[in-house]
C-alpha cells in the first residue's frame, strides 16, 4: 500500500486523536505530583534545562508523539535538510541555515558542492570590513569615523538582527566593544520610521546598510533610496559610495542602485528570509556594531544546537522535543496559540523575531503535496517579557483562554542589581515570578481553597482559577552571545520540526505575494490620480470609497512634488 499523503491519515495521529481523550481527564495538578514523571521531563543540552513537565502529557503521550515522528519520517527529513536536498520543493532549494554557522573545516554540500569555504569567505570579509570602519581606516566622505550604522531592512532582514542586537544592547562583554558606537534598524516603509532613524544622527559620521535577500522588496527600496537621498543631499552624490553599503544574494541589483558591488556581503538563495540573521544579514551589522569576535560566539552557539538537533535521540533532542509538544498542543488539543514569554528585558524582541520565522514557516493550509490540510497547521505567536506581560495579558492566560506558553528564564543576569536591606536582589524578584506562573497555571486555585480563606461566596467564581493549563520552561545560563545563539537555534529548529511532522513546507511563503501585488495595483491608482486627476477605477465599492476619500482629502499635494525629508 502507498504511503498515506497526510500524516492526520497515519496510525499514530489517530492514536493520539484517541489518546487526547484520556488525556483530558487528567489535571496537572496530579500529573505534577509523580516525582519520577516530572523528572523523566527535563532535558540539560550544553547549560540549557528544558523542563516540560507542566505539558498536559504523561510518557505514554510522549511515546506516542514519538511514534508519530517516525510516521512523518521526522530523522529522514532532518538529514535530508543537512544533507542539502532541496527540501523547499515550491522554490527547488535548499535549506541550509545550519551551514551559516558551521565551523570553519566542516562539510555541508548544497548541489554538489561544498557551502562552507564560500560561508566563511563572507565572514572573513566582514572580520576585515567591519574592523576597518570601527577602527576608523575607513571613514566617511568627510573622513570622519563612521560610528552609527542604520541598517535597512524588513522581515527577516530585519527582526532577527533586531533581536540579537537587543538582546546583545546590555551583555557586558559586548558593550566594551559597543562603546561610542550605535546601531538602528529602518524597516518600515511609513516616513515616520525614516524620521525615527535619522533623528539625532549626522551623516558625516553615518553608514547605511541596506540588507535585501532580493534586493527589490518595496519597503526596503524605498527607504534605501530615501535614506541616499539623505547622504547626498548632506555630503553630495558621490558620498553615497563610502556611506552605503549592502547585504543580498542579487548582486546585480545592489550594483544597479550604485552600490559598489565589493561593498557588498553575499548570502545564497539557500538562506530562507527569516532564517538568515547568521548570515550577512544579521552578522554585518551586527559585527559593525559589537565587533566579529562577539558576534562568532553568537554563531558558535547556534552551531552547538545544530549539532544536538541533528544527533541526539529525540527524546534528548530540545527542539525535537518542543516541536512535538506544539504539535501536541495545537492539533490535538486545539490550542491555536503559543505565548513566548522571557523573563528577560534583554529578549523583548524575541517574540517579534519567532513571529515571523514561526508563523510565515507554518501559517500553511496545504500540505507539501499541495493537498488541502484536513487540520490547522501553524499557531498564533505572541509574547512580552515577563514581568510586563503579567500586567497586561495573562489575565486571559490564567482565567480565560489556555494559552500554551513557553516560560525562558536567565540563571545570570546580564546587569545585577542588589540593594543593601531589600529581601531579594532584583533579578531574584523577576525570576520568583519566573517560577511561580507556571505552577499558577497548572495548579490553579479551587473554590475549596477560596471558602478556606473565607473568600465571600459571590466573589468565589470570579477568584477560581481552573489550573491544568500548560506551559514549559526553558532555563539559560546566562544571556551572552552565545546563549543568544542558543536560544535562536532551538526556536528555529522547534519550527522545522513542526513542519516537518504536519508534513508542509515550512520554508516557502506564497502567502504573502497577493497583498504585495493588490498593492502595487493600488500604487498605480494613486500615482495616476495624483500626476493625471484620474478617476478611482477597478476597485471595488469599498476600497474605492476609502482610496477616493483619502486623494480628495489630500489634492492639495502638488502633481510632482520636490524632495521633503523628515524635519524632527
Ligand atoms: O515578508 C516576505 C518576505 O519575503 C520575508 O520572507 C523576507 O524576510 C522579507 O520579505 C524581506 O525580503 P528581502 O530580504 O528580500 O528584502
Amino acid at each position: 500500500m502507498a504511503s498515506p499523503t497526510l500524516i492526520s491519515d497515519t496510525e499514530a495521529w489517530k492514536d493520539l486523536k484517541g489518546h487526547v481523550e484520556e488525556i483530558k481527564k487528567t489535571h496537572l495538578r496530579d500529573l505534577m505530583a509523580d516525582a519520577e514523571r516530572c523528572k523523566s521531563m527535563m532535558v540539560e543540552f550544553d547549560g540549557v534545562l528544558l523542563d516540560y513537565s507542566r505539558q498536559r502529557a504523561t510518557n505514554e503521550t510522549v511515546d506516542k508523539l514519538f511514534k508519530l515522528a517516525e510516521e512523518a519520517k521526522l530523522k529522514e527529513k532532518i538529514n535530508r535538510m543537512y544533507n542539502g536536498e532541496h527540501i523547499n520543493s515550491t522554490e527547488n532549494r535548499s535549506v541550509l541555515h545550519e551551514a551559516l554557522r558551521a565551523s570553519r573545516d566542516s562539510v555541508i554540500q548544497s548541489d554538489g558542492k561544498n557551502v562552507v569555504p564560500e560561508v566563511w569567505s563572507v565572514l572573513d570579509k566582514i572580520k576585515d570590513f567591519s574592523e576597518r570602519v570601527r577602527s576608523g581606516s575607513w571613514v566617511g566622505a568627510t573622513g570622519k569615523v563612521l560610528k552609527d550604522v542604520v541598517a535597512v531592512g524588513i522581515g527577516g532582514s530585519f527582526l532577527g538582527p533586531l533581536f540579537v542586537h537587543t538582546a546583545l544592547q546590555t551583555d557586558p562583554e559586548a558593550i566594551k566593544f559597543a562603546r561610542g558606537r550605535q546601531l538602528r534598524f529602518l524597516a518600515n516603509v511609513d516616513p515616520i520610521d525614516v524620521a525615527r532613524n535619522i533623528t539625532g544622527l549626522n551623516p558625516e559620521t553615518t553608514l547605511v546598510v541596506v540588507v535585501s535577500k532580493t534586493f527589490t522588496t518595496a519597503e526596503t527600496m524605498l527607504n534605501a533610496r530615501t535614506l541616499r537621498e539623505w547622504i547626498s543631499a548632506a555630503l553630495g552624490p558621490s558620498a553615497v559610495a563610502k556611506h552605503m553599503v549592502a547585504v543580498s544574494t542579487n548582486l546585480t541589483l545592489v550594483e544597479k542602485f550604485g552600490i559598489d558591488p565589493n561593498n557588498a556581503f553575499a548570502f545564497w538563495d539557500w538562506v530562507g528570509g527569516r532564517y538568515s540573521v547568521c548570515s550577512a544579514v544579521g552578522v554585518f551589522p551586527l559585527s559593525l556594531q559589537y565587533g566579529f569576535s562577539v558576534v562568532e560566539q553568537f554563531l558558535k552557539g547556534a552551531s552547538s544546537i545544530d549539532q544536538h538537533f541533528y544527533s541526539a535521540p529525540h527524546e534528548k533532542n530540545i527542539p525535537v522535543l518542543l516541536g512535538l509538544l506544539s504539535i501536541w498542543n495545537v492539533s490535538f488539543f486545539g490550542h491555536p496559540a503559543r505565548a513566548i514569554l522571557p523573563y528577560s528585558q534583554a529578549l523583548e524582541k524575541f517574540a517579534p523575531h519567532i513571529q515571523q520565522v514561526s508563523m510565515e514557516s507554518n501559517g500553511k493550509g496545504v500540505s507539501i503535496d499541495g493537498v488541502l490540510l484536513p487540520f490547522e497547521a501553524g499557531e498564533i505567536d505572541f509574547g512580552e517579557p515577563g514581568t510586563n506581560g503579567q500586567h497586561s495579558f495573562y489575565q486571559l492566560i490564567h482565567q480565560g483562554r489556555v494559552i500554551p506558553c513557553d516560560f525562558i528564564g536567565v540563571v545570570k543576569s546580564q546587569q545585577p542589581v542588589y540593594l543593601k536591606g531589600e529581601v531579594v536582589s532584583n533579578h531574584d524578584e523577576l525570576m520568583s515570578n519566573f517560577f511561580a506562573q507556571p505552577d499558577a497555571l497548572a495548579y490553579g486555585k479551587t473554590p475549596k481553597q477560596l471558602h478556606k480563606e473565607n473568600v465571600p461566596p459571590h466573589l468565589i467564581p470570579h477568584k477560581t482559577f481552573s489550573g491544568n493549563r500548560p506551559s514549559l520552561s526553558l532555563l539559560l545560563p546566562s544571556l551572552n552571545a552565545y546563549n543568544i545563539g542558543q536560544l535562536l537555534a532551538i526556536y528555529e529548529h522547534r519550527i522545522a520540526v513542526e513542519g516537518f511532522v504536519w508534513g508542509i513546507n515550512s520554508f516557502d511563503q506564497w502567502g504573502v505575494e497577493l497583498g504585495k501585488s493588490l498593492a502595487t495595483q493600488v500604487r498605480k491608482q494613486l500615482h495616476a490620480s495624483r500626476t493625471k486627476g484620474e478617476p478611482v477605477e477597478g476597485f471595488n465599492f469599498s476600497t474605492a470609497t476609502l482610496l477616493t476619500r483619502y486623494l480628495e482629502a489630500t489634492a492639495d499635494i502638488p502633481a510632482d512634488p520636490p524632495t521633503l525629508l523628515p524635519r524632527i
